[in-house]
């Protein structure tokens, strides 16, 4: 009995903290910290000087570039779904490669965005050409 009670527990304990731990959830967490203050919560932007995540033509036709880009930031002009940005974003080096994925992978899946997942080994190459 008193064995039932614990596996029950444990496995209780699991699901529970489990859950937070999914990339999908982890890539949520990360966007709130690091990008949600920029792009904002519903990814939407902000006018002219802080282009859109949601429904963005840019993060749909280029995710190659993308792990780069948080790394290392990007500035100069850029034109997403037709309207251009001529402003800058600082890199975040702090996050990992397997972060990088997750805050992509949420992206790619949130707000109705229905882009293809990215792969961790397809952003590990493509950080290759920001070493
Ligand atoms: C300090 C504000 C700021 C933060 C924080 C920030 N960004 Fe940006 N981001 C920008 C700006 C400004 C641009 C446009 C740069 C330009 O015009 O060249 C941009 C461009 C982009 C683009 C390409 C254009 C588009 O909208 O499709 C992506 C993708 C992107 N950011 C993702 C992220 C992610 C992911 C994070 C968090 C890990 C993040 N950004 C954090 C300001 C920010």
């Amino acid at each position: 009995m008193k064995n039932s009670v614990l596996a029950c527990c444990l496995v209780f304990g699991f699901l529970l903290f489990g859950c937070d731990k999914n990339p999908y959830n982890q890539g949520e967490f990360l966007y709130g910290n690091f990008c949600a203050n920029c792009h904002m919560d519903d990814g939407t932007g902000l006018e002219t000087l802080i282009p859109p995540l949601a429904n963005s033509d840019f993060v749909r036709e280029h995710p190659d570039s993308l792990p780069c880009l948080i790394r290392r930031g990007i500035k100069g002009r850029l034109v997403v779904n037709g309207k251009e940005f001529n402003t800058e974003m600082a890199g975040i080096p702090l996050l990992t490669e397997f972060e990088i994925t997750n805050v992509l992978n949420f992206i790619n899946k949130a707000w109705g965005n229905d882009f293809n997942t990215i792969k961790h080994v397809d952003v590990r190459v493509a950080l290759k050409a920001c070493e």
